[in-house]
């Protein structure tokens, strides 16, 4: 399995993260399909097919109104009525608020490789999200969207820096009210549950079969807990603290980050000066210089323009939080970025800050009016962040607003870690349009009809070994595989230990040995030795 594999399943993640989603490839026109309350797919995007599916807006009103769920699937490669055909397999995205489509269309190629040909591989877009309507949007007009801040800046920047984010969302929360046409309260992970039981069986089956990355696994915890026998088969890869996540507490994430980030330090100190652009002999070394141009771009931020020469040239002044965004979103994906972040805060340190202003382009890039009626099209079904503050908002439970319990559940979360300053979701739910409870009771427990297969890395920087650890405690007959390597999911590091556990999984229902653990390929580096690191000054 070729690294660049494993790169192009992580990039598309973009998980638990503030800043525009990046689109897929898709080039469906989904208003052509009219939805139907059975899955009548038509041909879409070359090899795959395309459908939308209608569910109740409100299950417990279920004539009241619709909504419409936009599912995408790679059919099996095998015929439907052959011994072979294991029938649909459901990718589930993080976020929240990930597009399923997105993630489906632009990795279902790898996971056939992975699992192999017997499986639809399915990925729906949950309600609210994406191209499933009613969708969850606060903004009536991109103008208006652009107005807000695109990305969360470090809570640490300025001295105004968390008040700020404090008047952001709770304005934010304003508009979702003002904006709610009644269907807002329904954006949720239990009724994305029910709608997944309904995916199922419309495919006629009885049972689910899961692979939910991230916050994906929150789905499939909620899921299992409340459909327990209608699991076939379920891999929760990075796990999220269900409890913590409900509370909207958001205080086990970052358990594990120094981690990731040591593991940054110690790579570029053993990879050396030809391989690590911002080598030191010691970690400490490294640390100290990272800190101190940290400091200084506190007060003296850096202009940056990439591609002057372009049609389009790209500028910005590179900021603290800019920096500490970057190095946070490289923290998830180790083997493919810690190499050229190591070059781009070299090149930070030496005053020349647009190497990190193109990395961080992701969550940075300016808002671009569509250039023609397709692209306004795409647009009207391209992702948006309301929906994963939908999800996690509705789901959590209400939070105070006072500033200063505010306030004091910040430092409760910086006494846990360092990166406290670059993810704190709880902040969007502030003022939330809180409605009358209707999520299920959770226990976060439940004997499962299959048992649920559990992943999790040594070193996740969002989502801790502790969380899997905990999870796969509370599902009797549950495993926990551990992944020793950095990065975000499984995939974030090139195991085939790993992938032939997962397939065994799925294809025999094989469960791995309870306690193992796996290592990355062999040859696989951090810091690839015969890249260009260039630690030559501009
Ligand atoms: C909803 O409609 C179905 C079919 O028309 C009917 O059988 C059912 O009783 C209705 N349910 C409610 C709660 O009104
Ligand atoms: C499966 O369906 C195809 C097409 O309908 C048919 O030609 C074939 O004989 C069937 N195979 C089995 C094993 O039933
Ligand atoms: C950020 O601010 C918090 C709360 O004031 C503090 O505890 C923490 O050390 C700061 N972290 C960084 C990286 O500046
Ligand atoms: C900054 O670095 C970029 C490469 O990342 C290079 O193209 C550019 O010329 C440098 N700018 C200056 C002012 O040295
Ligand atoms: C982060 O890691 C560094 C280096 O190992 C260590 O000195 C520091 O105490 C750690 N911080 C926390 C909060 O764990
Ligand atoms: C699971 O089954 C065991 C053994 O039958 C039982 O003791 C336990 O209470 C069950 N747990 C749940 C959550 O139903
Ligand atoms: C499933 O089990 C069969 C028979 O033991 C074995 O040959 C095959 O390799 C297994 N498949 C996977 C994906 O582990």
């Amino acid at each position: 399995m070729s690294h660049s594999l494993f790169f192009f399943f992580a990039s598309v993640f973009c998980l638990l993260r503030f800043g525009q989603h990046v689109m897929g490839q898709d080039t469906f026109d989904w208003n052509q399909i009219t939805p139907s309350d059975s899955l009548a797919w038509v041909p879409c995007n070359t090899n795959f097919e395309c459908a939308r599916l209608t569910v109740p807006l409100d299950y417990k009103n279920p004539n009241v109104s619709t909504a419409a769920i936009a599912l995408i699937r790679l059919p099996a490669g095998v015929p439907t009525n052959s011994s072979d055909y294991r029938g649909p397999l459901i990718l589930g995205a993080g976020g929240p608020g990930g597009s399923g489509v997105d993630l489906v269309l632009a990795n279902a190629d790898l996971a056939r490789a992975i699992i192999g040909p017997q499986f639809d591989l399915v990925g729906f877009d949950g309600r609210g999200i994406s191209r499933s309507t009613p969708r969850a949007s606060f903004f009536p007009t991109q103008a208006e969207r652009a107005q807000f801040p695109a990305y969360l800046r470090s809570l640490n920047a300025s001295e105004d820096a968390f008040g700020r984010a404090y008047a952001d969302f709770t304005l934010q929360s304003s508009l979702a009210r003002a904006r709610d046409d009644g269907s807002l309260r329904f954006t949720n992970t239990e009724s994305t549950a029910r709608d997944m039981l309904k995916i199922v069986q419309a495919h006629g089956q009885k049972k689910v079969q899961y692979w939910g990355f991230s916050i994906g696994s929150v789905l499939g915890t909620t899921f299992a807990e409340m459909f327990p026998d209608k699991i076939e088969r379920l891999v929760i890869d990075g796990v999220m603290d269900p409890e913590d996540y409900y509370s909207t507490s958001w205080l086990t994430n970052l358990h594990d980050t120094n981690q990731t980030w040591n593991i940054f330090l110690d790579g570029c100190v053993a990879a050396g000066p030809s391989a690590c652009a911002l080598y030191e002999p010691t970690a400490a070394a490294i640390q100290a210089k990272v800190d101190a141009f940290s400091k200084q771009l506190k007060t003296r931020p850096i202009a940056a323009i990439t591609s002057l020469s372009s049609s389009t040239p790209s500028y910005h002044v590179v900021d603290y939080s800019m920096l500490r965004q970057t190095i946070f979103t490289a923290l998830y994906t180790p083997y493919a970025s810690f190499q050229p972040l190591a070059t781009a805060l070299h090149q930070l340190s030496l005053g020349n800050a647009s190497a990190l202003y193109e990395m961080s382009g992701l969550f940075a890039s300016p808002y671009q009016c569509p250039a023609n009626a397709a692209e306004a099209a795409q647009e009207e079904f391209s992702n948006l962040l309301d929906g994963q503050v939908a999800i996690q908002c509705n789901d959590g439970a209400a939070i105070s607003t006072d500033f200063n319990d505010v306030k004091a559940h910040y430092e409760k979360l910086c006494a846990t870690s360092p990166w406290c300053d670059v993810l704190l979701p709880r902040l969007t739910c502030l003022g939330w349009p809180k409605n009358s409870k209707d999520n299920v009771a959770l226990s976060f427990t439940a004997n499962t009809s299959f048992p649920m297969l559990a992943v999790s890395n040594t070193a996740d920087p969002v989502t801790p070994h502790a969380n899997g650890v905990k999870v796969s405690g509370n599902f009797p007959g549950s495993v926990l595989l551990t992944q020793d390597s950095p990065g975000h999911t499984s995939i974030a590091a090139p195991s085939t230990c790993t992938l032939l556990h997962i397939a065994a999984y799925f294809i025999n229902g094989t469960l791995p040995a309870s306690g193992t653990i796996c290592p990355v390929d062999d040859g696989a580096e951090l810091f690839p030795s015969g890249s260009s690191a260039t630690q030559s000054a501009s």
